[in-house]
Formats: structure tokens, sequence, C-alpha cells
């Protein structure tokens, strides 16, 4: 391939406070390098209905500090058929785009990946999710600011359940990852974490309650990742219940609060980082990747290794958490 003259940016999947910084990056990158940049909005269904707009630097102005994405957002299901696809394809050629930069999680990259392959149409995956559970990067755009936001509604929890001694099971997100429930119950101080990755976690936290109750602990806080193998918070809630009767249970879903909100610097800066290094490696012919950072480097990592693998829970955090939370 010759020199860029021409690319497509997209956001895709469950938004993240730091896509529009990402989105920023990559247009103020392509600018720099002097190749013409798009915007696709609503994901890969922007794509089939040819939803696109040029954009220029002016056009990302004051959107570093906003969550959500103004791309918009969309978890395409006519982008899974094949004749999706080919309609995707035909609009991006008519429109002279010649790669695809794509924010967002694993479903996305796996459609980035299948649509590089079947046309050969050079993507580039840029990792936009809050759950952190992509394998590839050490933390993906939208956690920090979720976790923050966690920390501040939990915070504001445990002054109301420590003044009326109640226990407090609050649900964060994390369909299939306890990220966010790991990393915030640490910064909360929390008594207990339920997480998806582990298993048999109501015994242990019949336990856990014993032993709070012998310390004379009269509130507790336990966060509940939504993926959890119990079957989340209020379940949980319903069979402490009647494991302590004595108990003034409450609780609290913090839903999609956690997805909204203005990025914390943290965000901000690696999704700046992370849309340059995008635009740079589509520049060098280099895609079907995903751009991460690993030990504060910018590295990439292949689609299908982003896809396939999953990154594992550190447990060093998981005795930490426990050791802090006696
Ligand atoms: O963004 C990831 C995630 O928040 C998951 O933890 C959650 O299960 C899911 O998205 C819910 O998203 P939506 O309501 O958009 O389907």
């Amino acid at each position: 391939m010759g020199k860029l003259k021409k690319i497509g940016v997209l956001t895709s999947g469950g938004d993240a406070p730091g896509m529009n910084a990402a989105v920023r990056a990559v247009v103020r990158t392509a600018i720099y390098y002097d190749i013409e940049i798009v915007g696709v909005f609503q994901g890969f269904d922007g794509l089939i209905s040819a939803k696109f707009i040029d954009l220029d630097s002016r056009s990302v102005s004051n959107i570093i500090n906003r969550g959500g994405t103004i791309l918009k957002t969309a978890r395409s299901e006519k982008f899974k058929t094949k004749e999706g696809r080919k309609i995707a394809h035909k609009n991006l050629l008519d429109q002279g785009i010649e790669a695809l930069v794509v924010i967002g999680g694993d479903g996305s990259f796996t459609g980035a990946r299948i649509f590089e392959q079947e046309f050969n149409f050079p993507c580039i995956g840029i990792p936009g999710t809050i759950d952190n559970d992509i394998y590839g990067t050490d933390f993906t755009i939208g956690f920090d600011t979720a976790v923050n936001t966690v920390i501040e509604a939990v915070d504001k929890i445990r002054d109301t359940a420590s003044s009326h001694d109640r226990f407090f099971f609050i649900e964060v997100m994390g369909r299939d990852s306890g990220y966010i429930a790991l990393h915030s119950g640490i910064a909360c101080g929390a008594e207990k974490i339920m997480i998806p990755e582990l298993e048999g976690e109501f015994e242990s936290l019949v336990e856990t309650l014993k032993e709070g109750t012998k310390r004379k602990k009269t509130s507790n806080i336990v966060i509940v990742a939504e993926g959890d193998q119990e079957g989340g918070a209020y379940e949980i809630a319903k069979k402490t219940r009647i494991e302590f009767p004595e108990f003034d249970v409450k609780v609290t879903v913090l839903g999609h609060t956690q997805r909204g909100g203005s990025p914390t610097c943290s965000d901000r800066v690696m999704a700046t980082r992370m849309g340059v290094k995008a635009v740079e490696c589509l520049m060098l012919n280099r895609s079907n990747v995903m751009v991460g950072i690993v030990n504060n480097h910018i590295v990439t990592c292949s689609l299908l290794d982003a896809i396939k693998q999953h990154p594992s829970l550190n447990p060093e955090l998981l005795n930490v958490a426990l050791i802090a939370s006696t």
C-alpha cells in the first residue's frame, strides 16, 4: 500500500468514558500526518447504512472531557451477517476509506477481524470498555473512570450503612469479569468481593460475615460483580437474610451510572496515547492488531489474541483484598 490517504473511525459495543478522547486523538493524528479522516456513526451499523461524516480538528474540540461517544455506538446484528459486511465494504470503498480504527471491546474486535480477513481491509483496534476484560493491555479505556464512579457511590453508602448498622450488597458491572468489583472493592475497603472468576463464594461470604461479627463489625459492604456465580446481589442478599435473619440487609445496583461521566486523567491520557499509536500503526501497514498499554509502554497484540485469550486476575490483588478486609 502507498501513502495512506483516508481512514475511518468508529466506536462500537458498550460505551466507555474516554472513547471521545480516543476519537479526538485519532482525528488529530490523522490530520497531523495529512490523512483525511471520516467518522462512522453507530458503530458497524453506520458502515452498513453509510452514516459517514468528514471530520477535522474542530469537529473534536471540547470532547476530551466528555463521557459517552460523539460517534454514538451500537451492537450490530447486521454486521454479523456476510451480507451486511459486503454492504459495509462497498460503502467504505465508495467513500475512498482505506483503513478503519475500531474502538470497542472483544465483540467489536471479532467483527473487525472477520472483516479484515474477508475483504483484506485493514482494521486496528483500540480497547474501549469499562470491564477491563481484554487481553493484551493492562487497562482498557473507561475502566479507571468506572471504578472511580463506583468508589464515590460506595463511600456514600458506607456512611449510611455504618449509621444504621446495615449490610449492603452493592452490584457493579462485569458480566464476565471481576475487575471492576476487585479494584473498587479494595479501594472502598469492602468486607467481601464476589466475582465471576471464583467459585463457592457464598460459603466464603458466610464465613466472612461470621468472622466479622466476632470482631464486632456492625456494618458490612459486599461488592458483587453482576456476573458472579451466585446469581447477583439480590440473590445473594436473599440467601444472606435466610442465613442471618438478624442482619438488616440492603441492595444497591449501580448499573449504568458506571458507564457515564467525565473520564479521569488516566483514561484521557491512555486514550490519547492509544489513538495516536493506532493511526501510526496503520501508516506502517500494521493492522489486524489491537493497541494496548503494558507496564506503561504502548504495545500491540494480534486481534486474534485480544479476542481468544483472557486476561487473568492478578492473584496478588485477590490476596490483598482478603488481607485488607479482615
Ligand atoms: O460495558 C460493558 C458492560 O457494562 C457489561 O459489564 C454489562 O453487562 C454490559 O456492558 C451491559 O451493557 P448494555 O446494557 O449496553 O447491554
